[in-house]
This record gives C-alpha cells, structure tokens and sequence, in this order.
C-alpha cells in the first residue's frame, strides 16, 4: 500500500475519530438503511457495538504501515466475523455504508483521493477477514 494512501485514510479518519458517537451511530443508520435484514445480526447495545467498531477502525488505521501487526487482528475478527453469521456479501453493503459515512462525517474534506484511499483500505480490511473465514471455515 502506498506511504500516500495510508496518510490520507489516517488524516481523515482522525477527523471522523474526534465525532466517533456520531459516525457510527451515522453508520449502523446507513447500513440498515442498505440492508434492514442485517439489523437482527446485532443483538447487544448499539452503543457499545458503535464504539468498539471505531475502536478497531482506529487500530487498524494506526496499523496500516505495519501490516505484520495488523493482518493476524483482522484474521482473528474474520473467523469471529463468520461465527456472527457475517457472509462475503455483506461486506460490499458494510462498505458502502462506510463510504456513506464518510462522506457525511467529511464533507467537502472527502476527496476523489480519500475515497480512493479508502475503497483501497477497506478492500484490504475485507479481504483479509474474509480469506480467514474461508480458510477455517475449510479446516473445520
Ligand atoms: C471493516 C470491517 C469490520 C469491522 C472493523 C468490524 C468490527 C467489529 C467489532 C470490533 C465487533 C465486536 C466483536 C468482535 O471484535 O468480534 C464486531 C461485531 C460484529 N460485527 Fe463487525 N466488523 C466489520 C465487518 C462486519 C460485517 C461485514 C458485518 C456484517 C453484517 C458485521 C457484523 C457484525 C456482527 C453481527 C457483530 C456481533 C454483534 C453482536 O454480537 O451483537 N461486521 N464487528
């Protein structure tokens, strides 16, 4: 990943981390409102849900010139991802309610380059999450 793509998404992203209450409660709106079938996946308070979302968005943000210290994260969260239920399709529909939320929580500030970056990032995210799904899900 280019040194440009990771500076962009980490100085937008703390633009979005300083209203994190906001973004993620701006973000579950948009990802029931693209898909109002995922809303009974999440069963705790949405809350709490919101803030440990931002929080490993921050982590993996913070992580992303350290690959080697990020990609076991997100393997794990990908094999804990399948046992909730979450299937390679709903990973486009939570992307694109993250781009929504962006936008919002940016504004003028999301470029065509920010957006860029951050379609690159969370490519990354999802893959890595969905390849270890895939690959324990084979090994069970
Ligand atoms: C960038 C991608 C994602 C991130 C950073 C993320 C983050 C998180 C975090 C931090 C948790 C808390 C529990 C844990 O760590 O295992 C969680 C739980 C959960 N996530 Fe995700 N997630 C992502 C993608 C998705 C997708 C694509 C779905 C599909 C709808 C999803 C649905 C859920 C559900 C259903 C739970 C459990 C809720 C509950 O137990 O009530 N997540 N997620």
């Amino acid at each position: 990943m280019k040194t440009q793509t990771v500076q962009l998404v980490q100085s937008s992203f703390a633009q979005v981390a300083a209203i994190a209450d906001t973004a993620a409660a701006l973000f579950y709106a948009n990802l029931f409102r693209r898909d109002p079938s995922l809303r009974p996946m999440f069963r705790g308070d949405m809350q709490a849900q919101g803030a440990k979302l931002m929080q490993m968005i921050a982590v993996a943000v913070n992580r992303l010139g350290n690959p080697e210290t990020l990609v076991p994260v997100l393997e794990n969260m990908g094999r804990r991802h399948a046992g909730y239920g979450v299937v390679d399709a709903h990973y486009d529909t939570v992307g694109a309610a993250l781009v929504d939320t962006l936008a919002a929580g940016l504004g003028d500030a999301f470029s065509d380059d920010v957006r860029a970056a951050w379609i690159e990032v969370y490519g990354f995210i999802a893959t890595t999450m969905q390849r270890a799904a895939a690959d324990s899900a084979l090994a069970a």
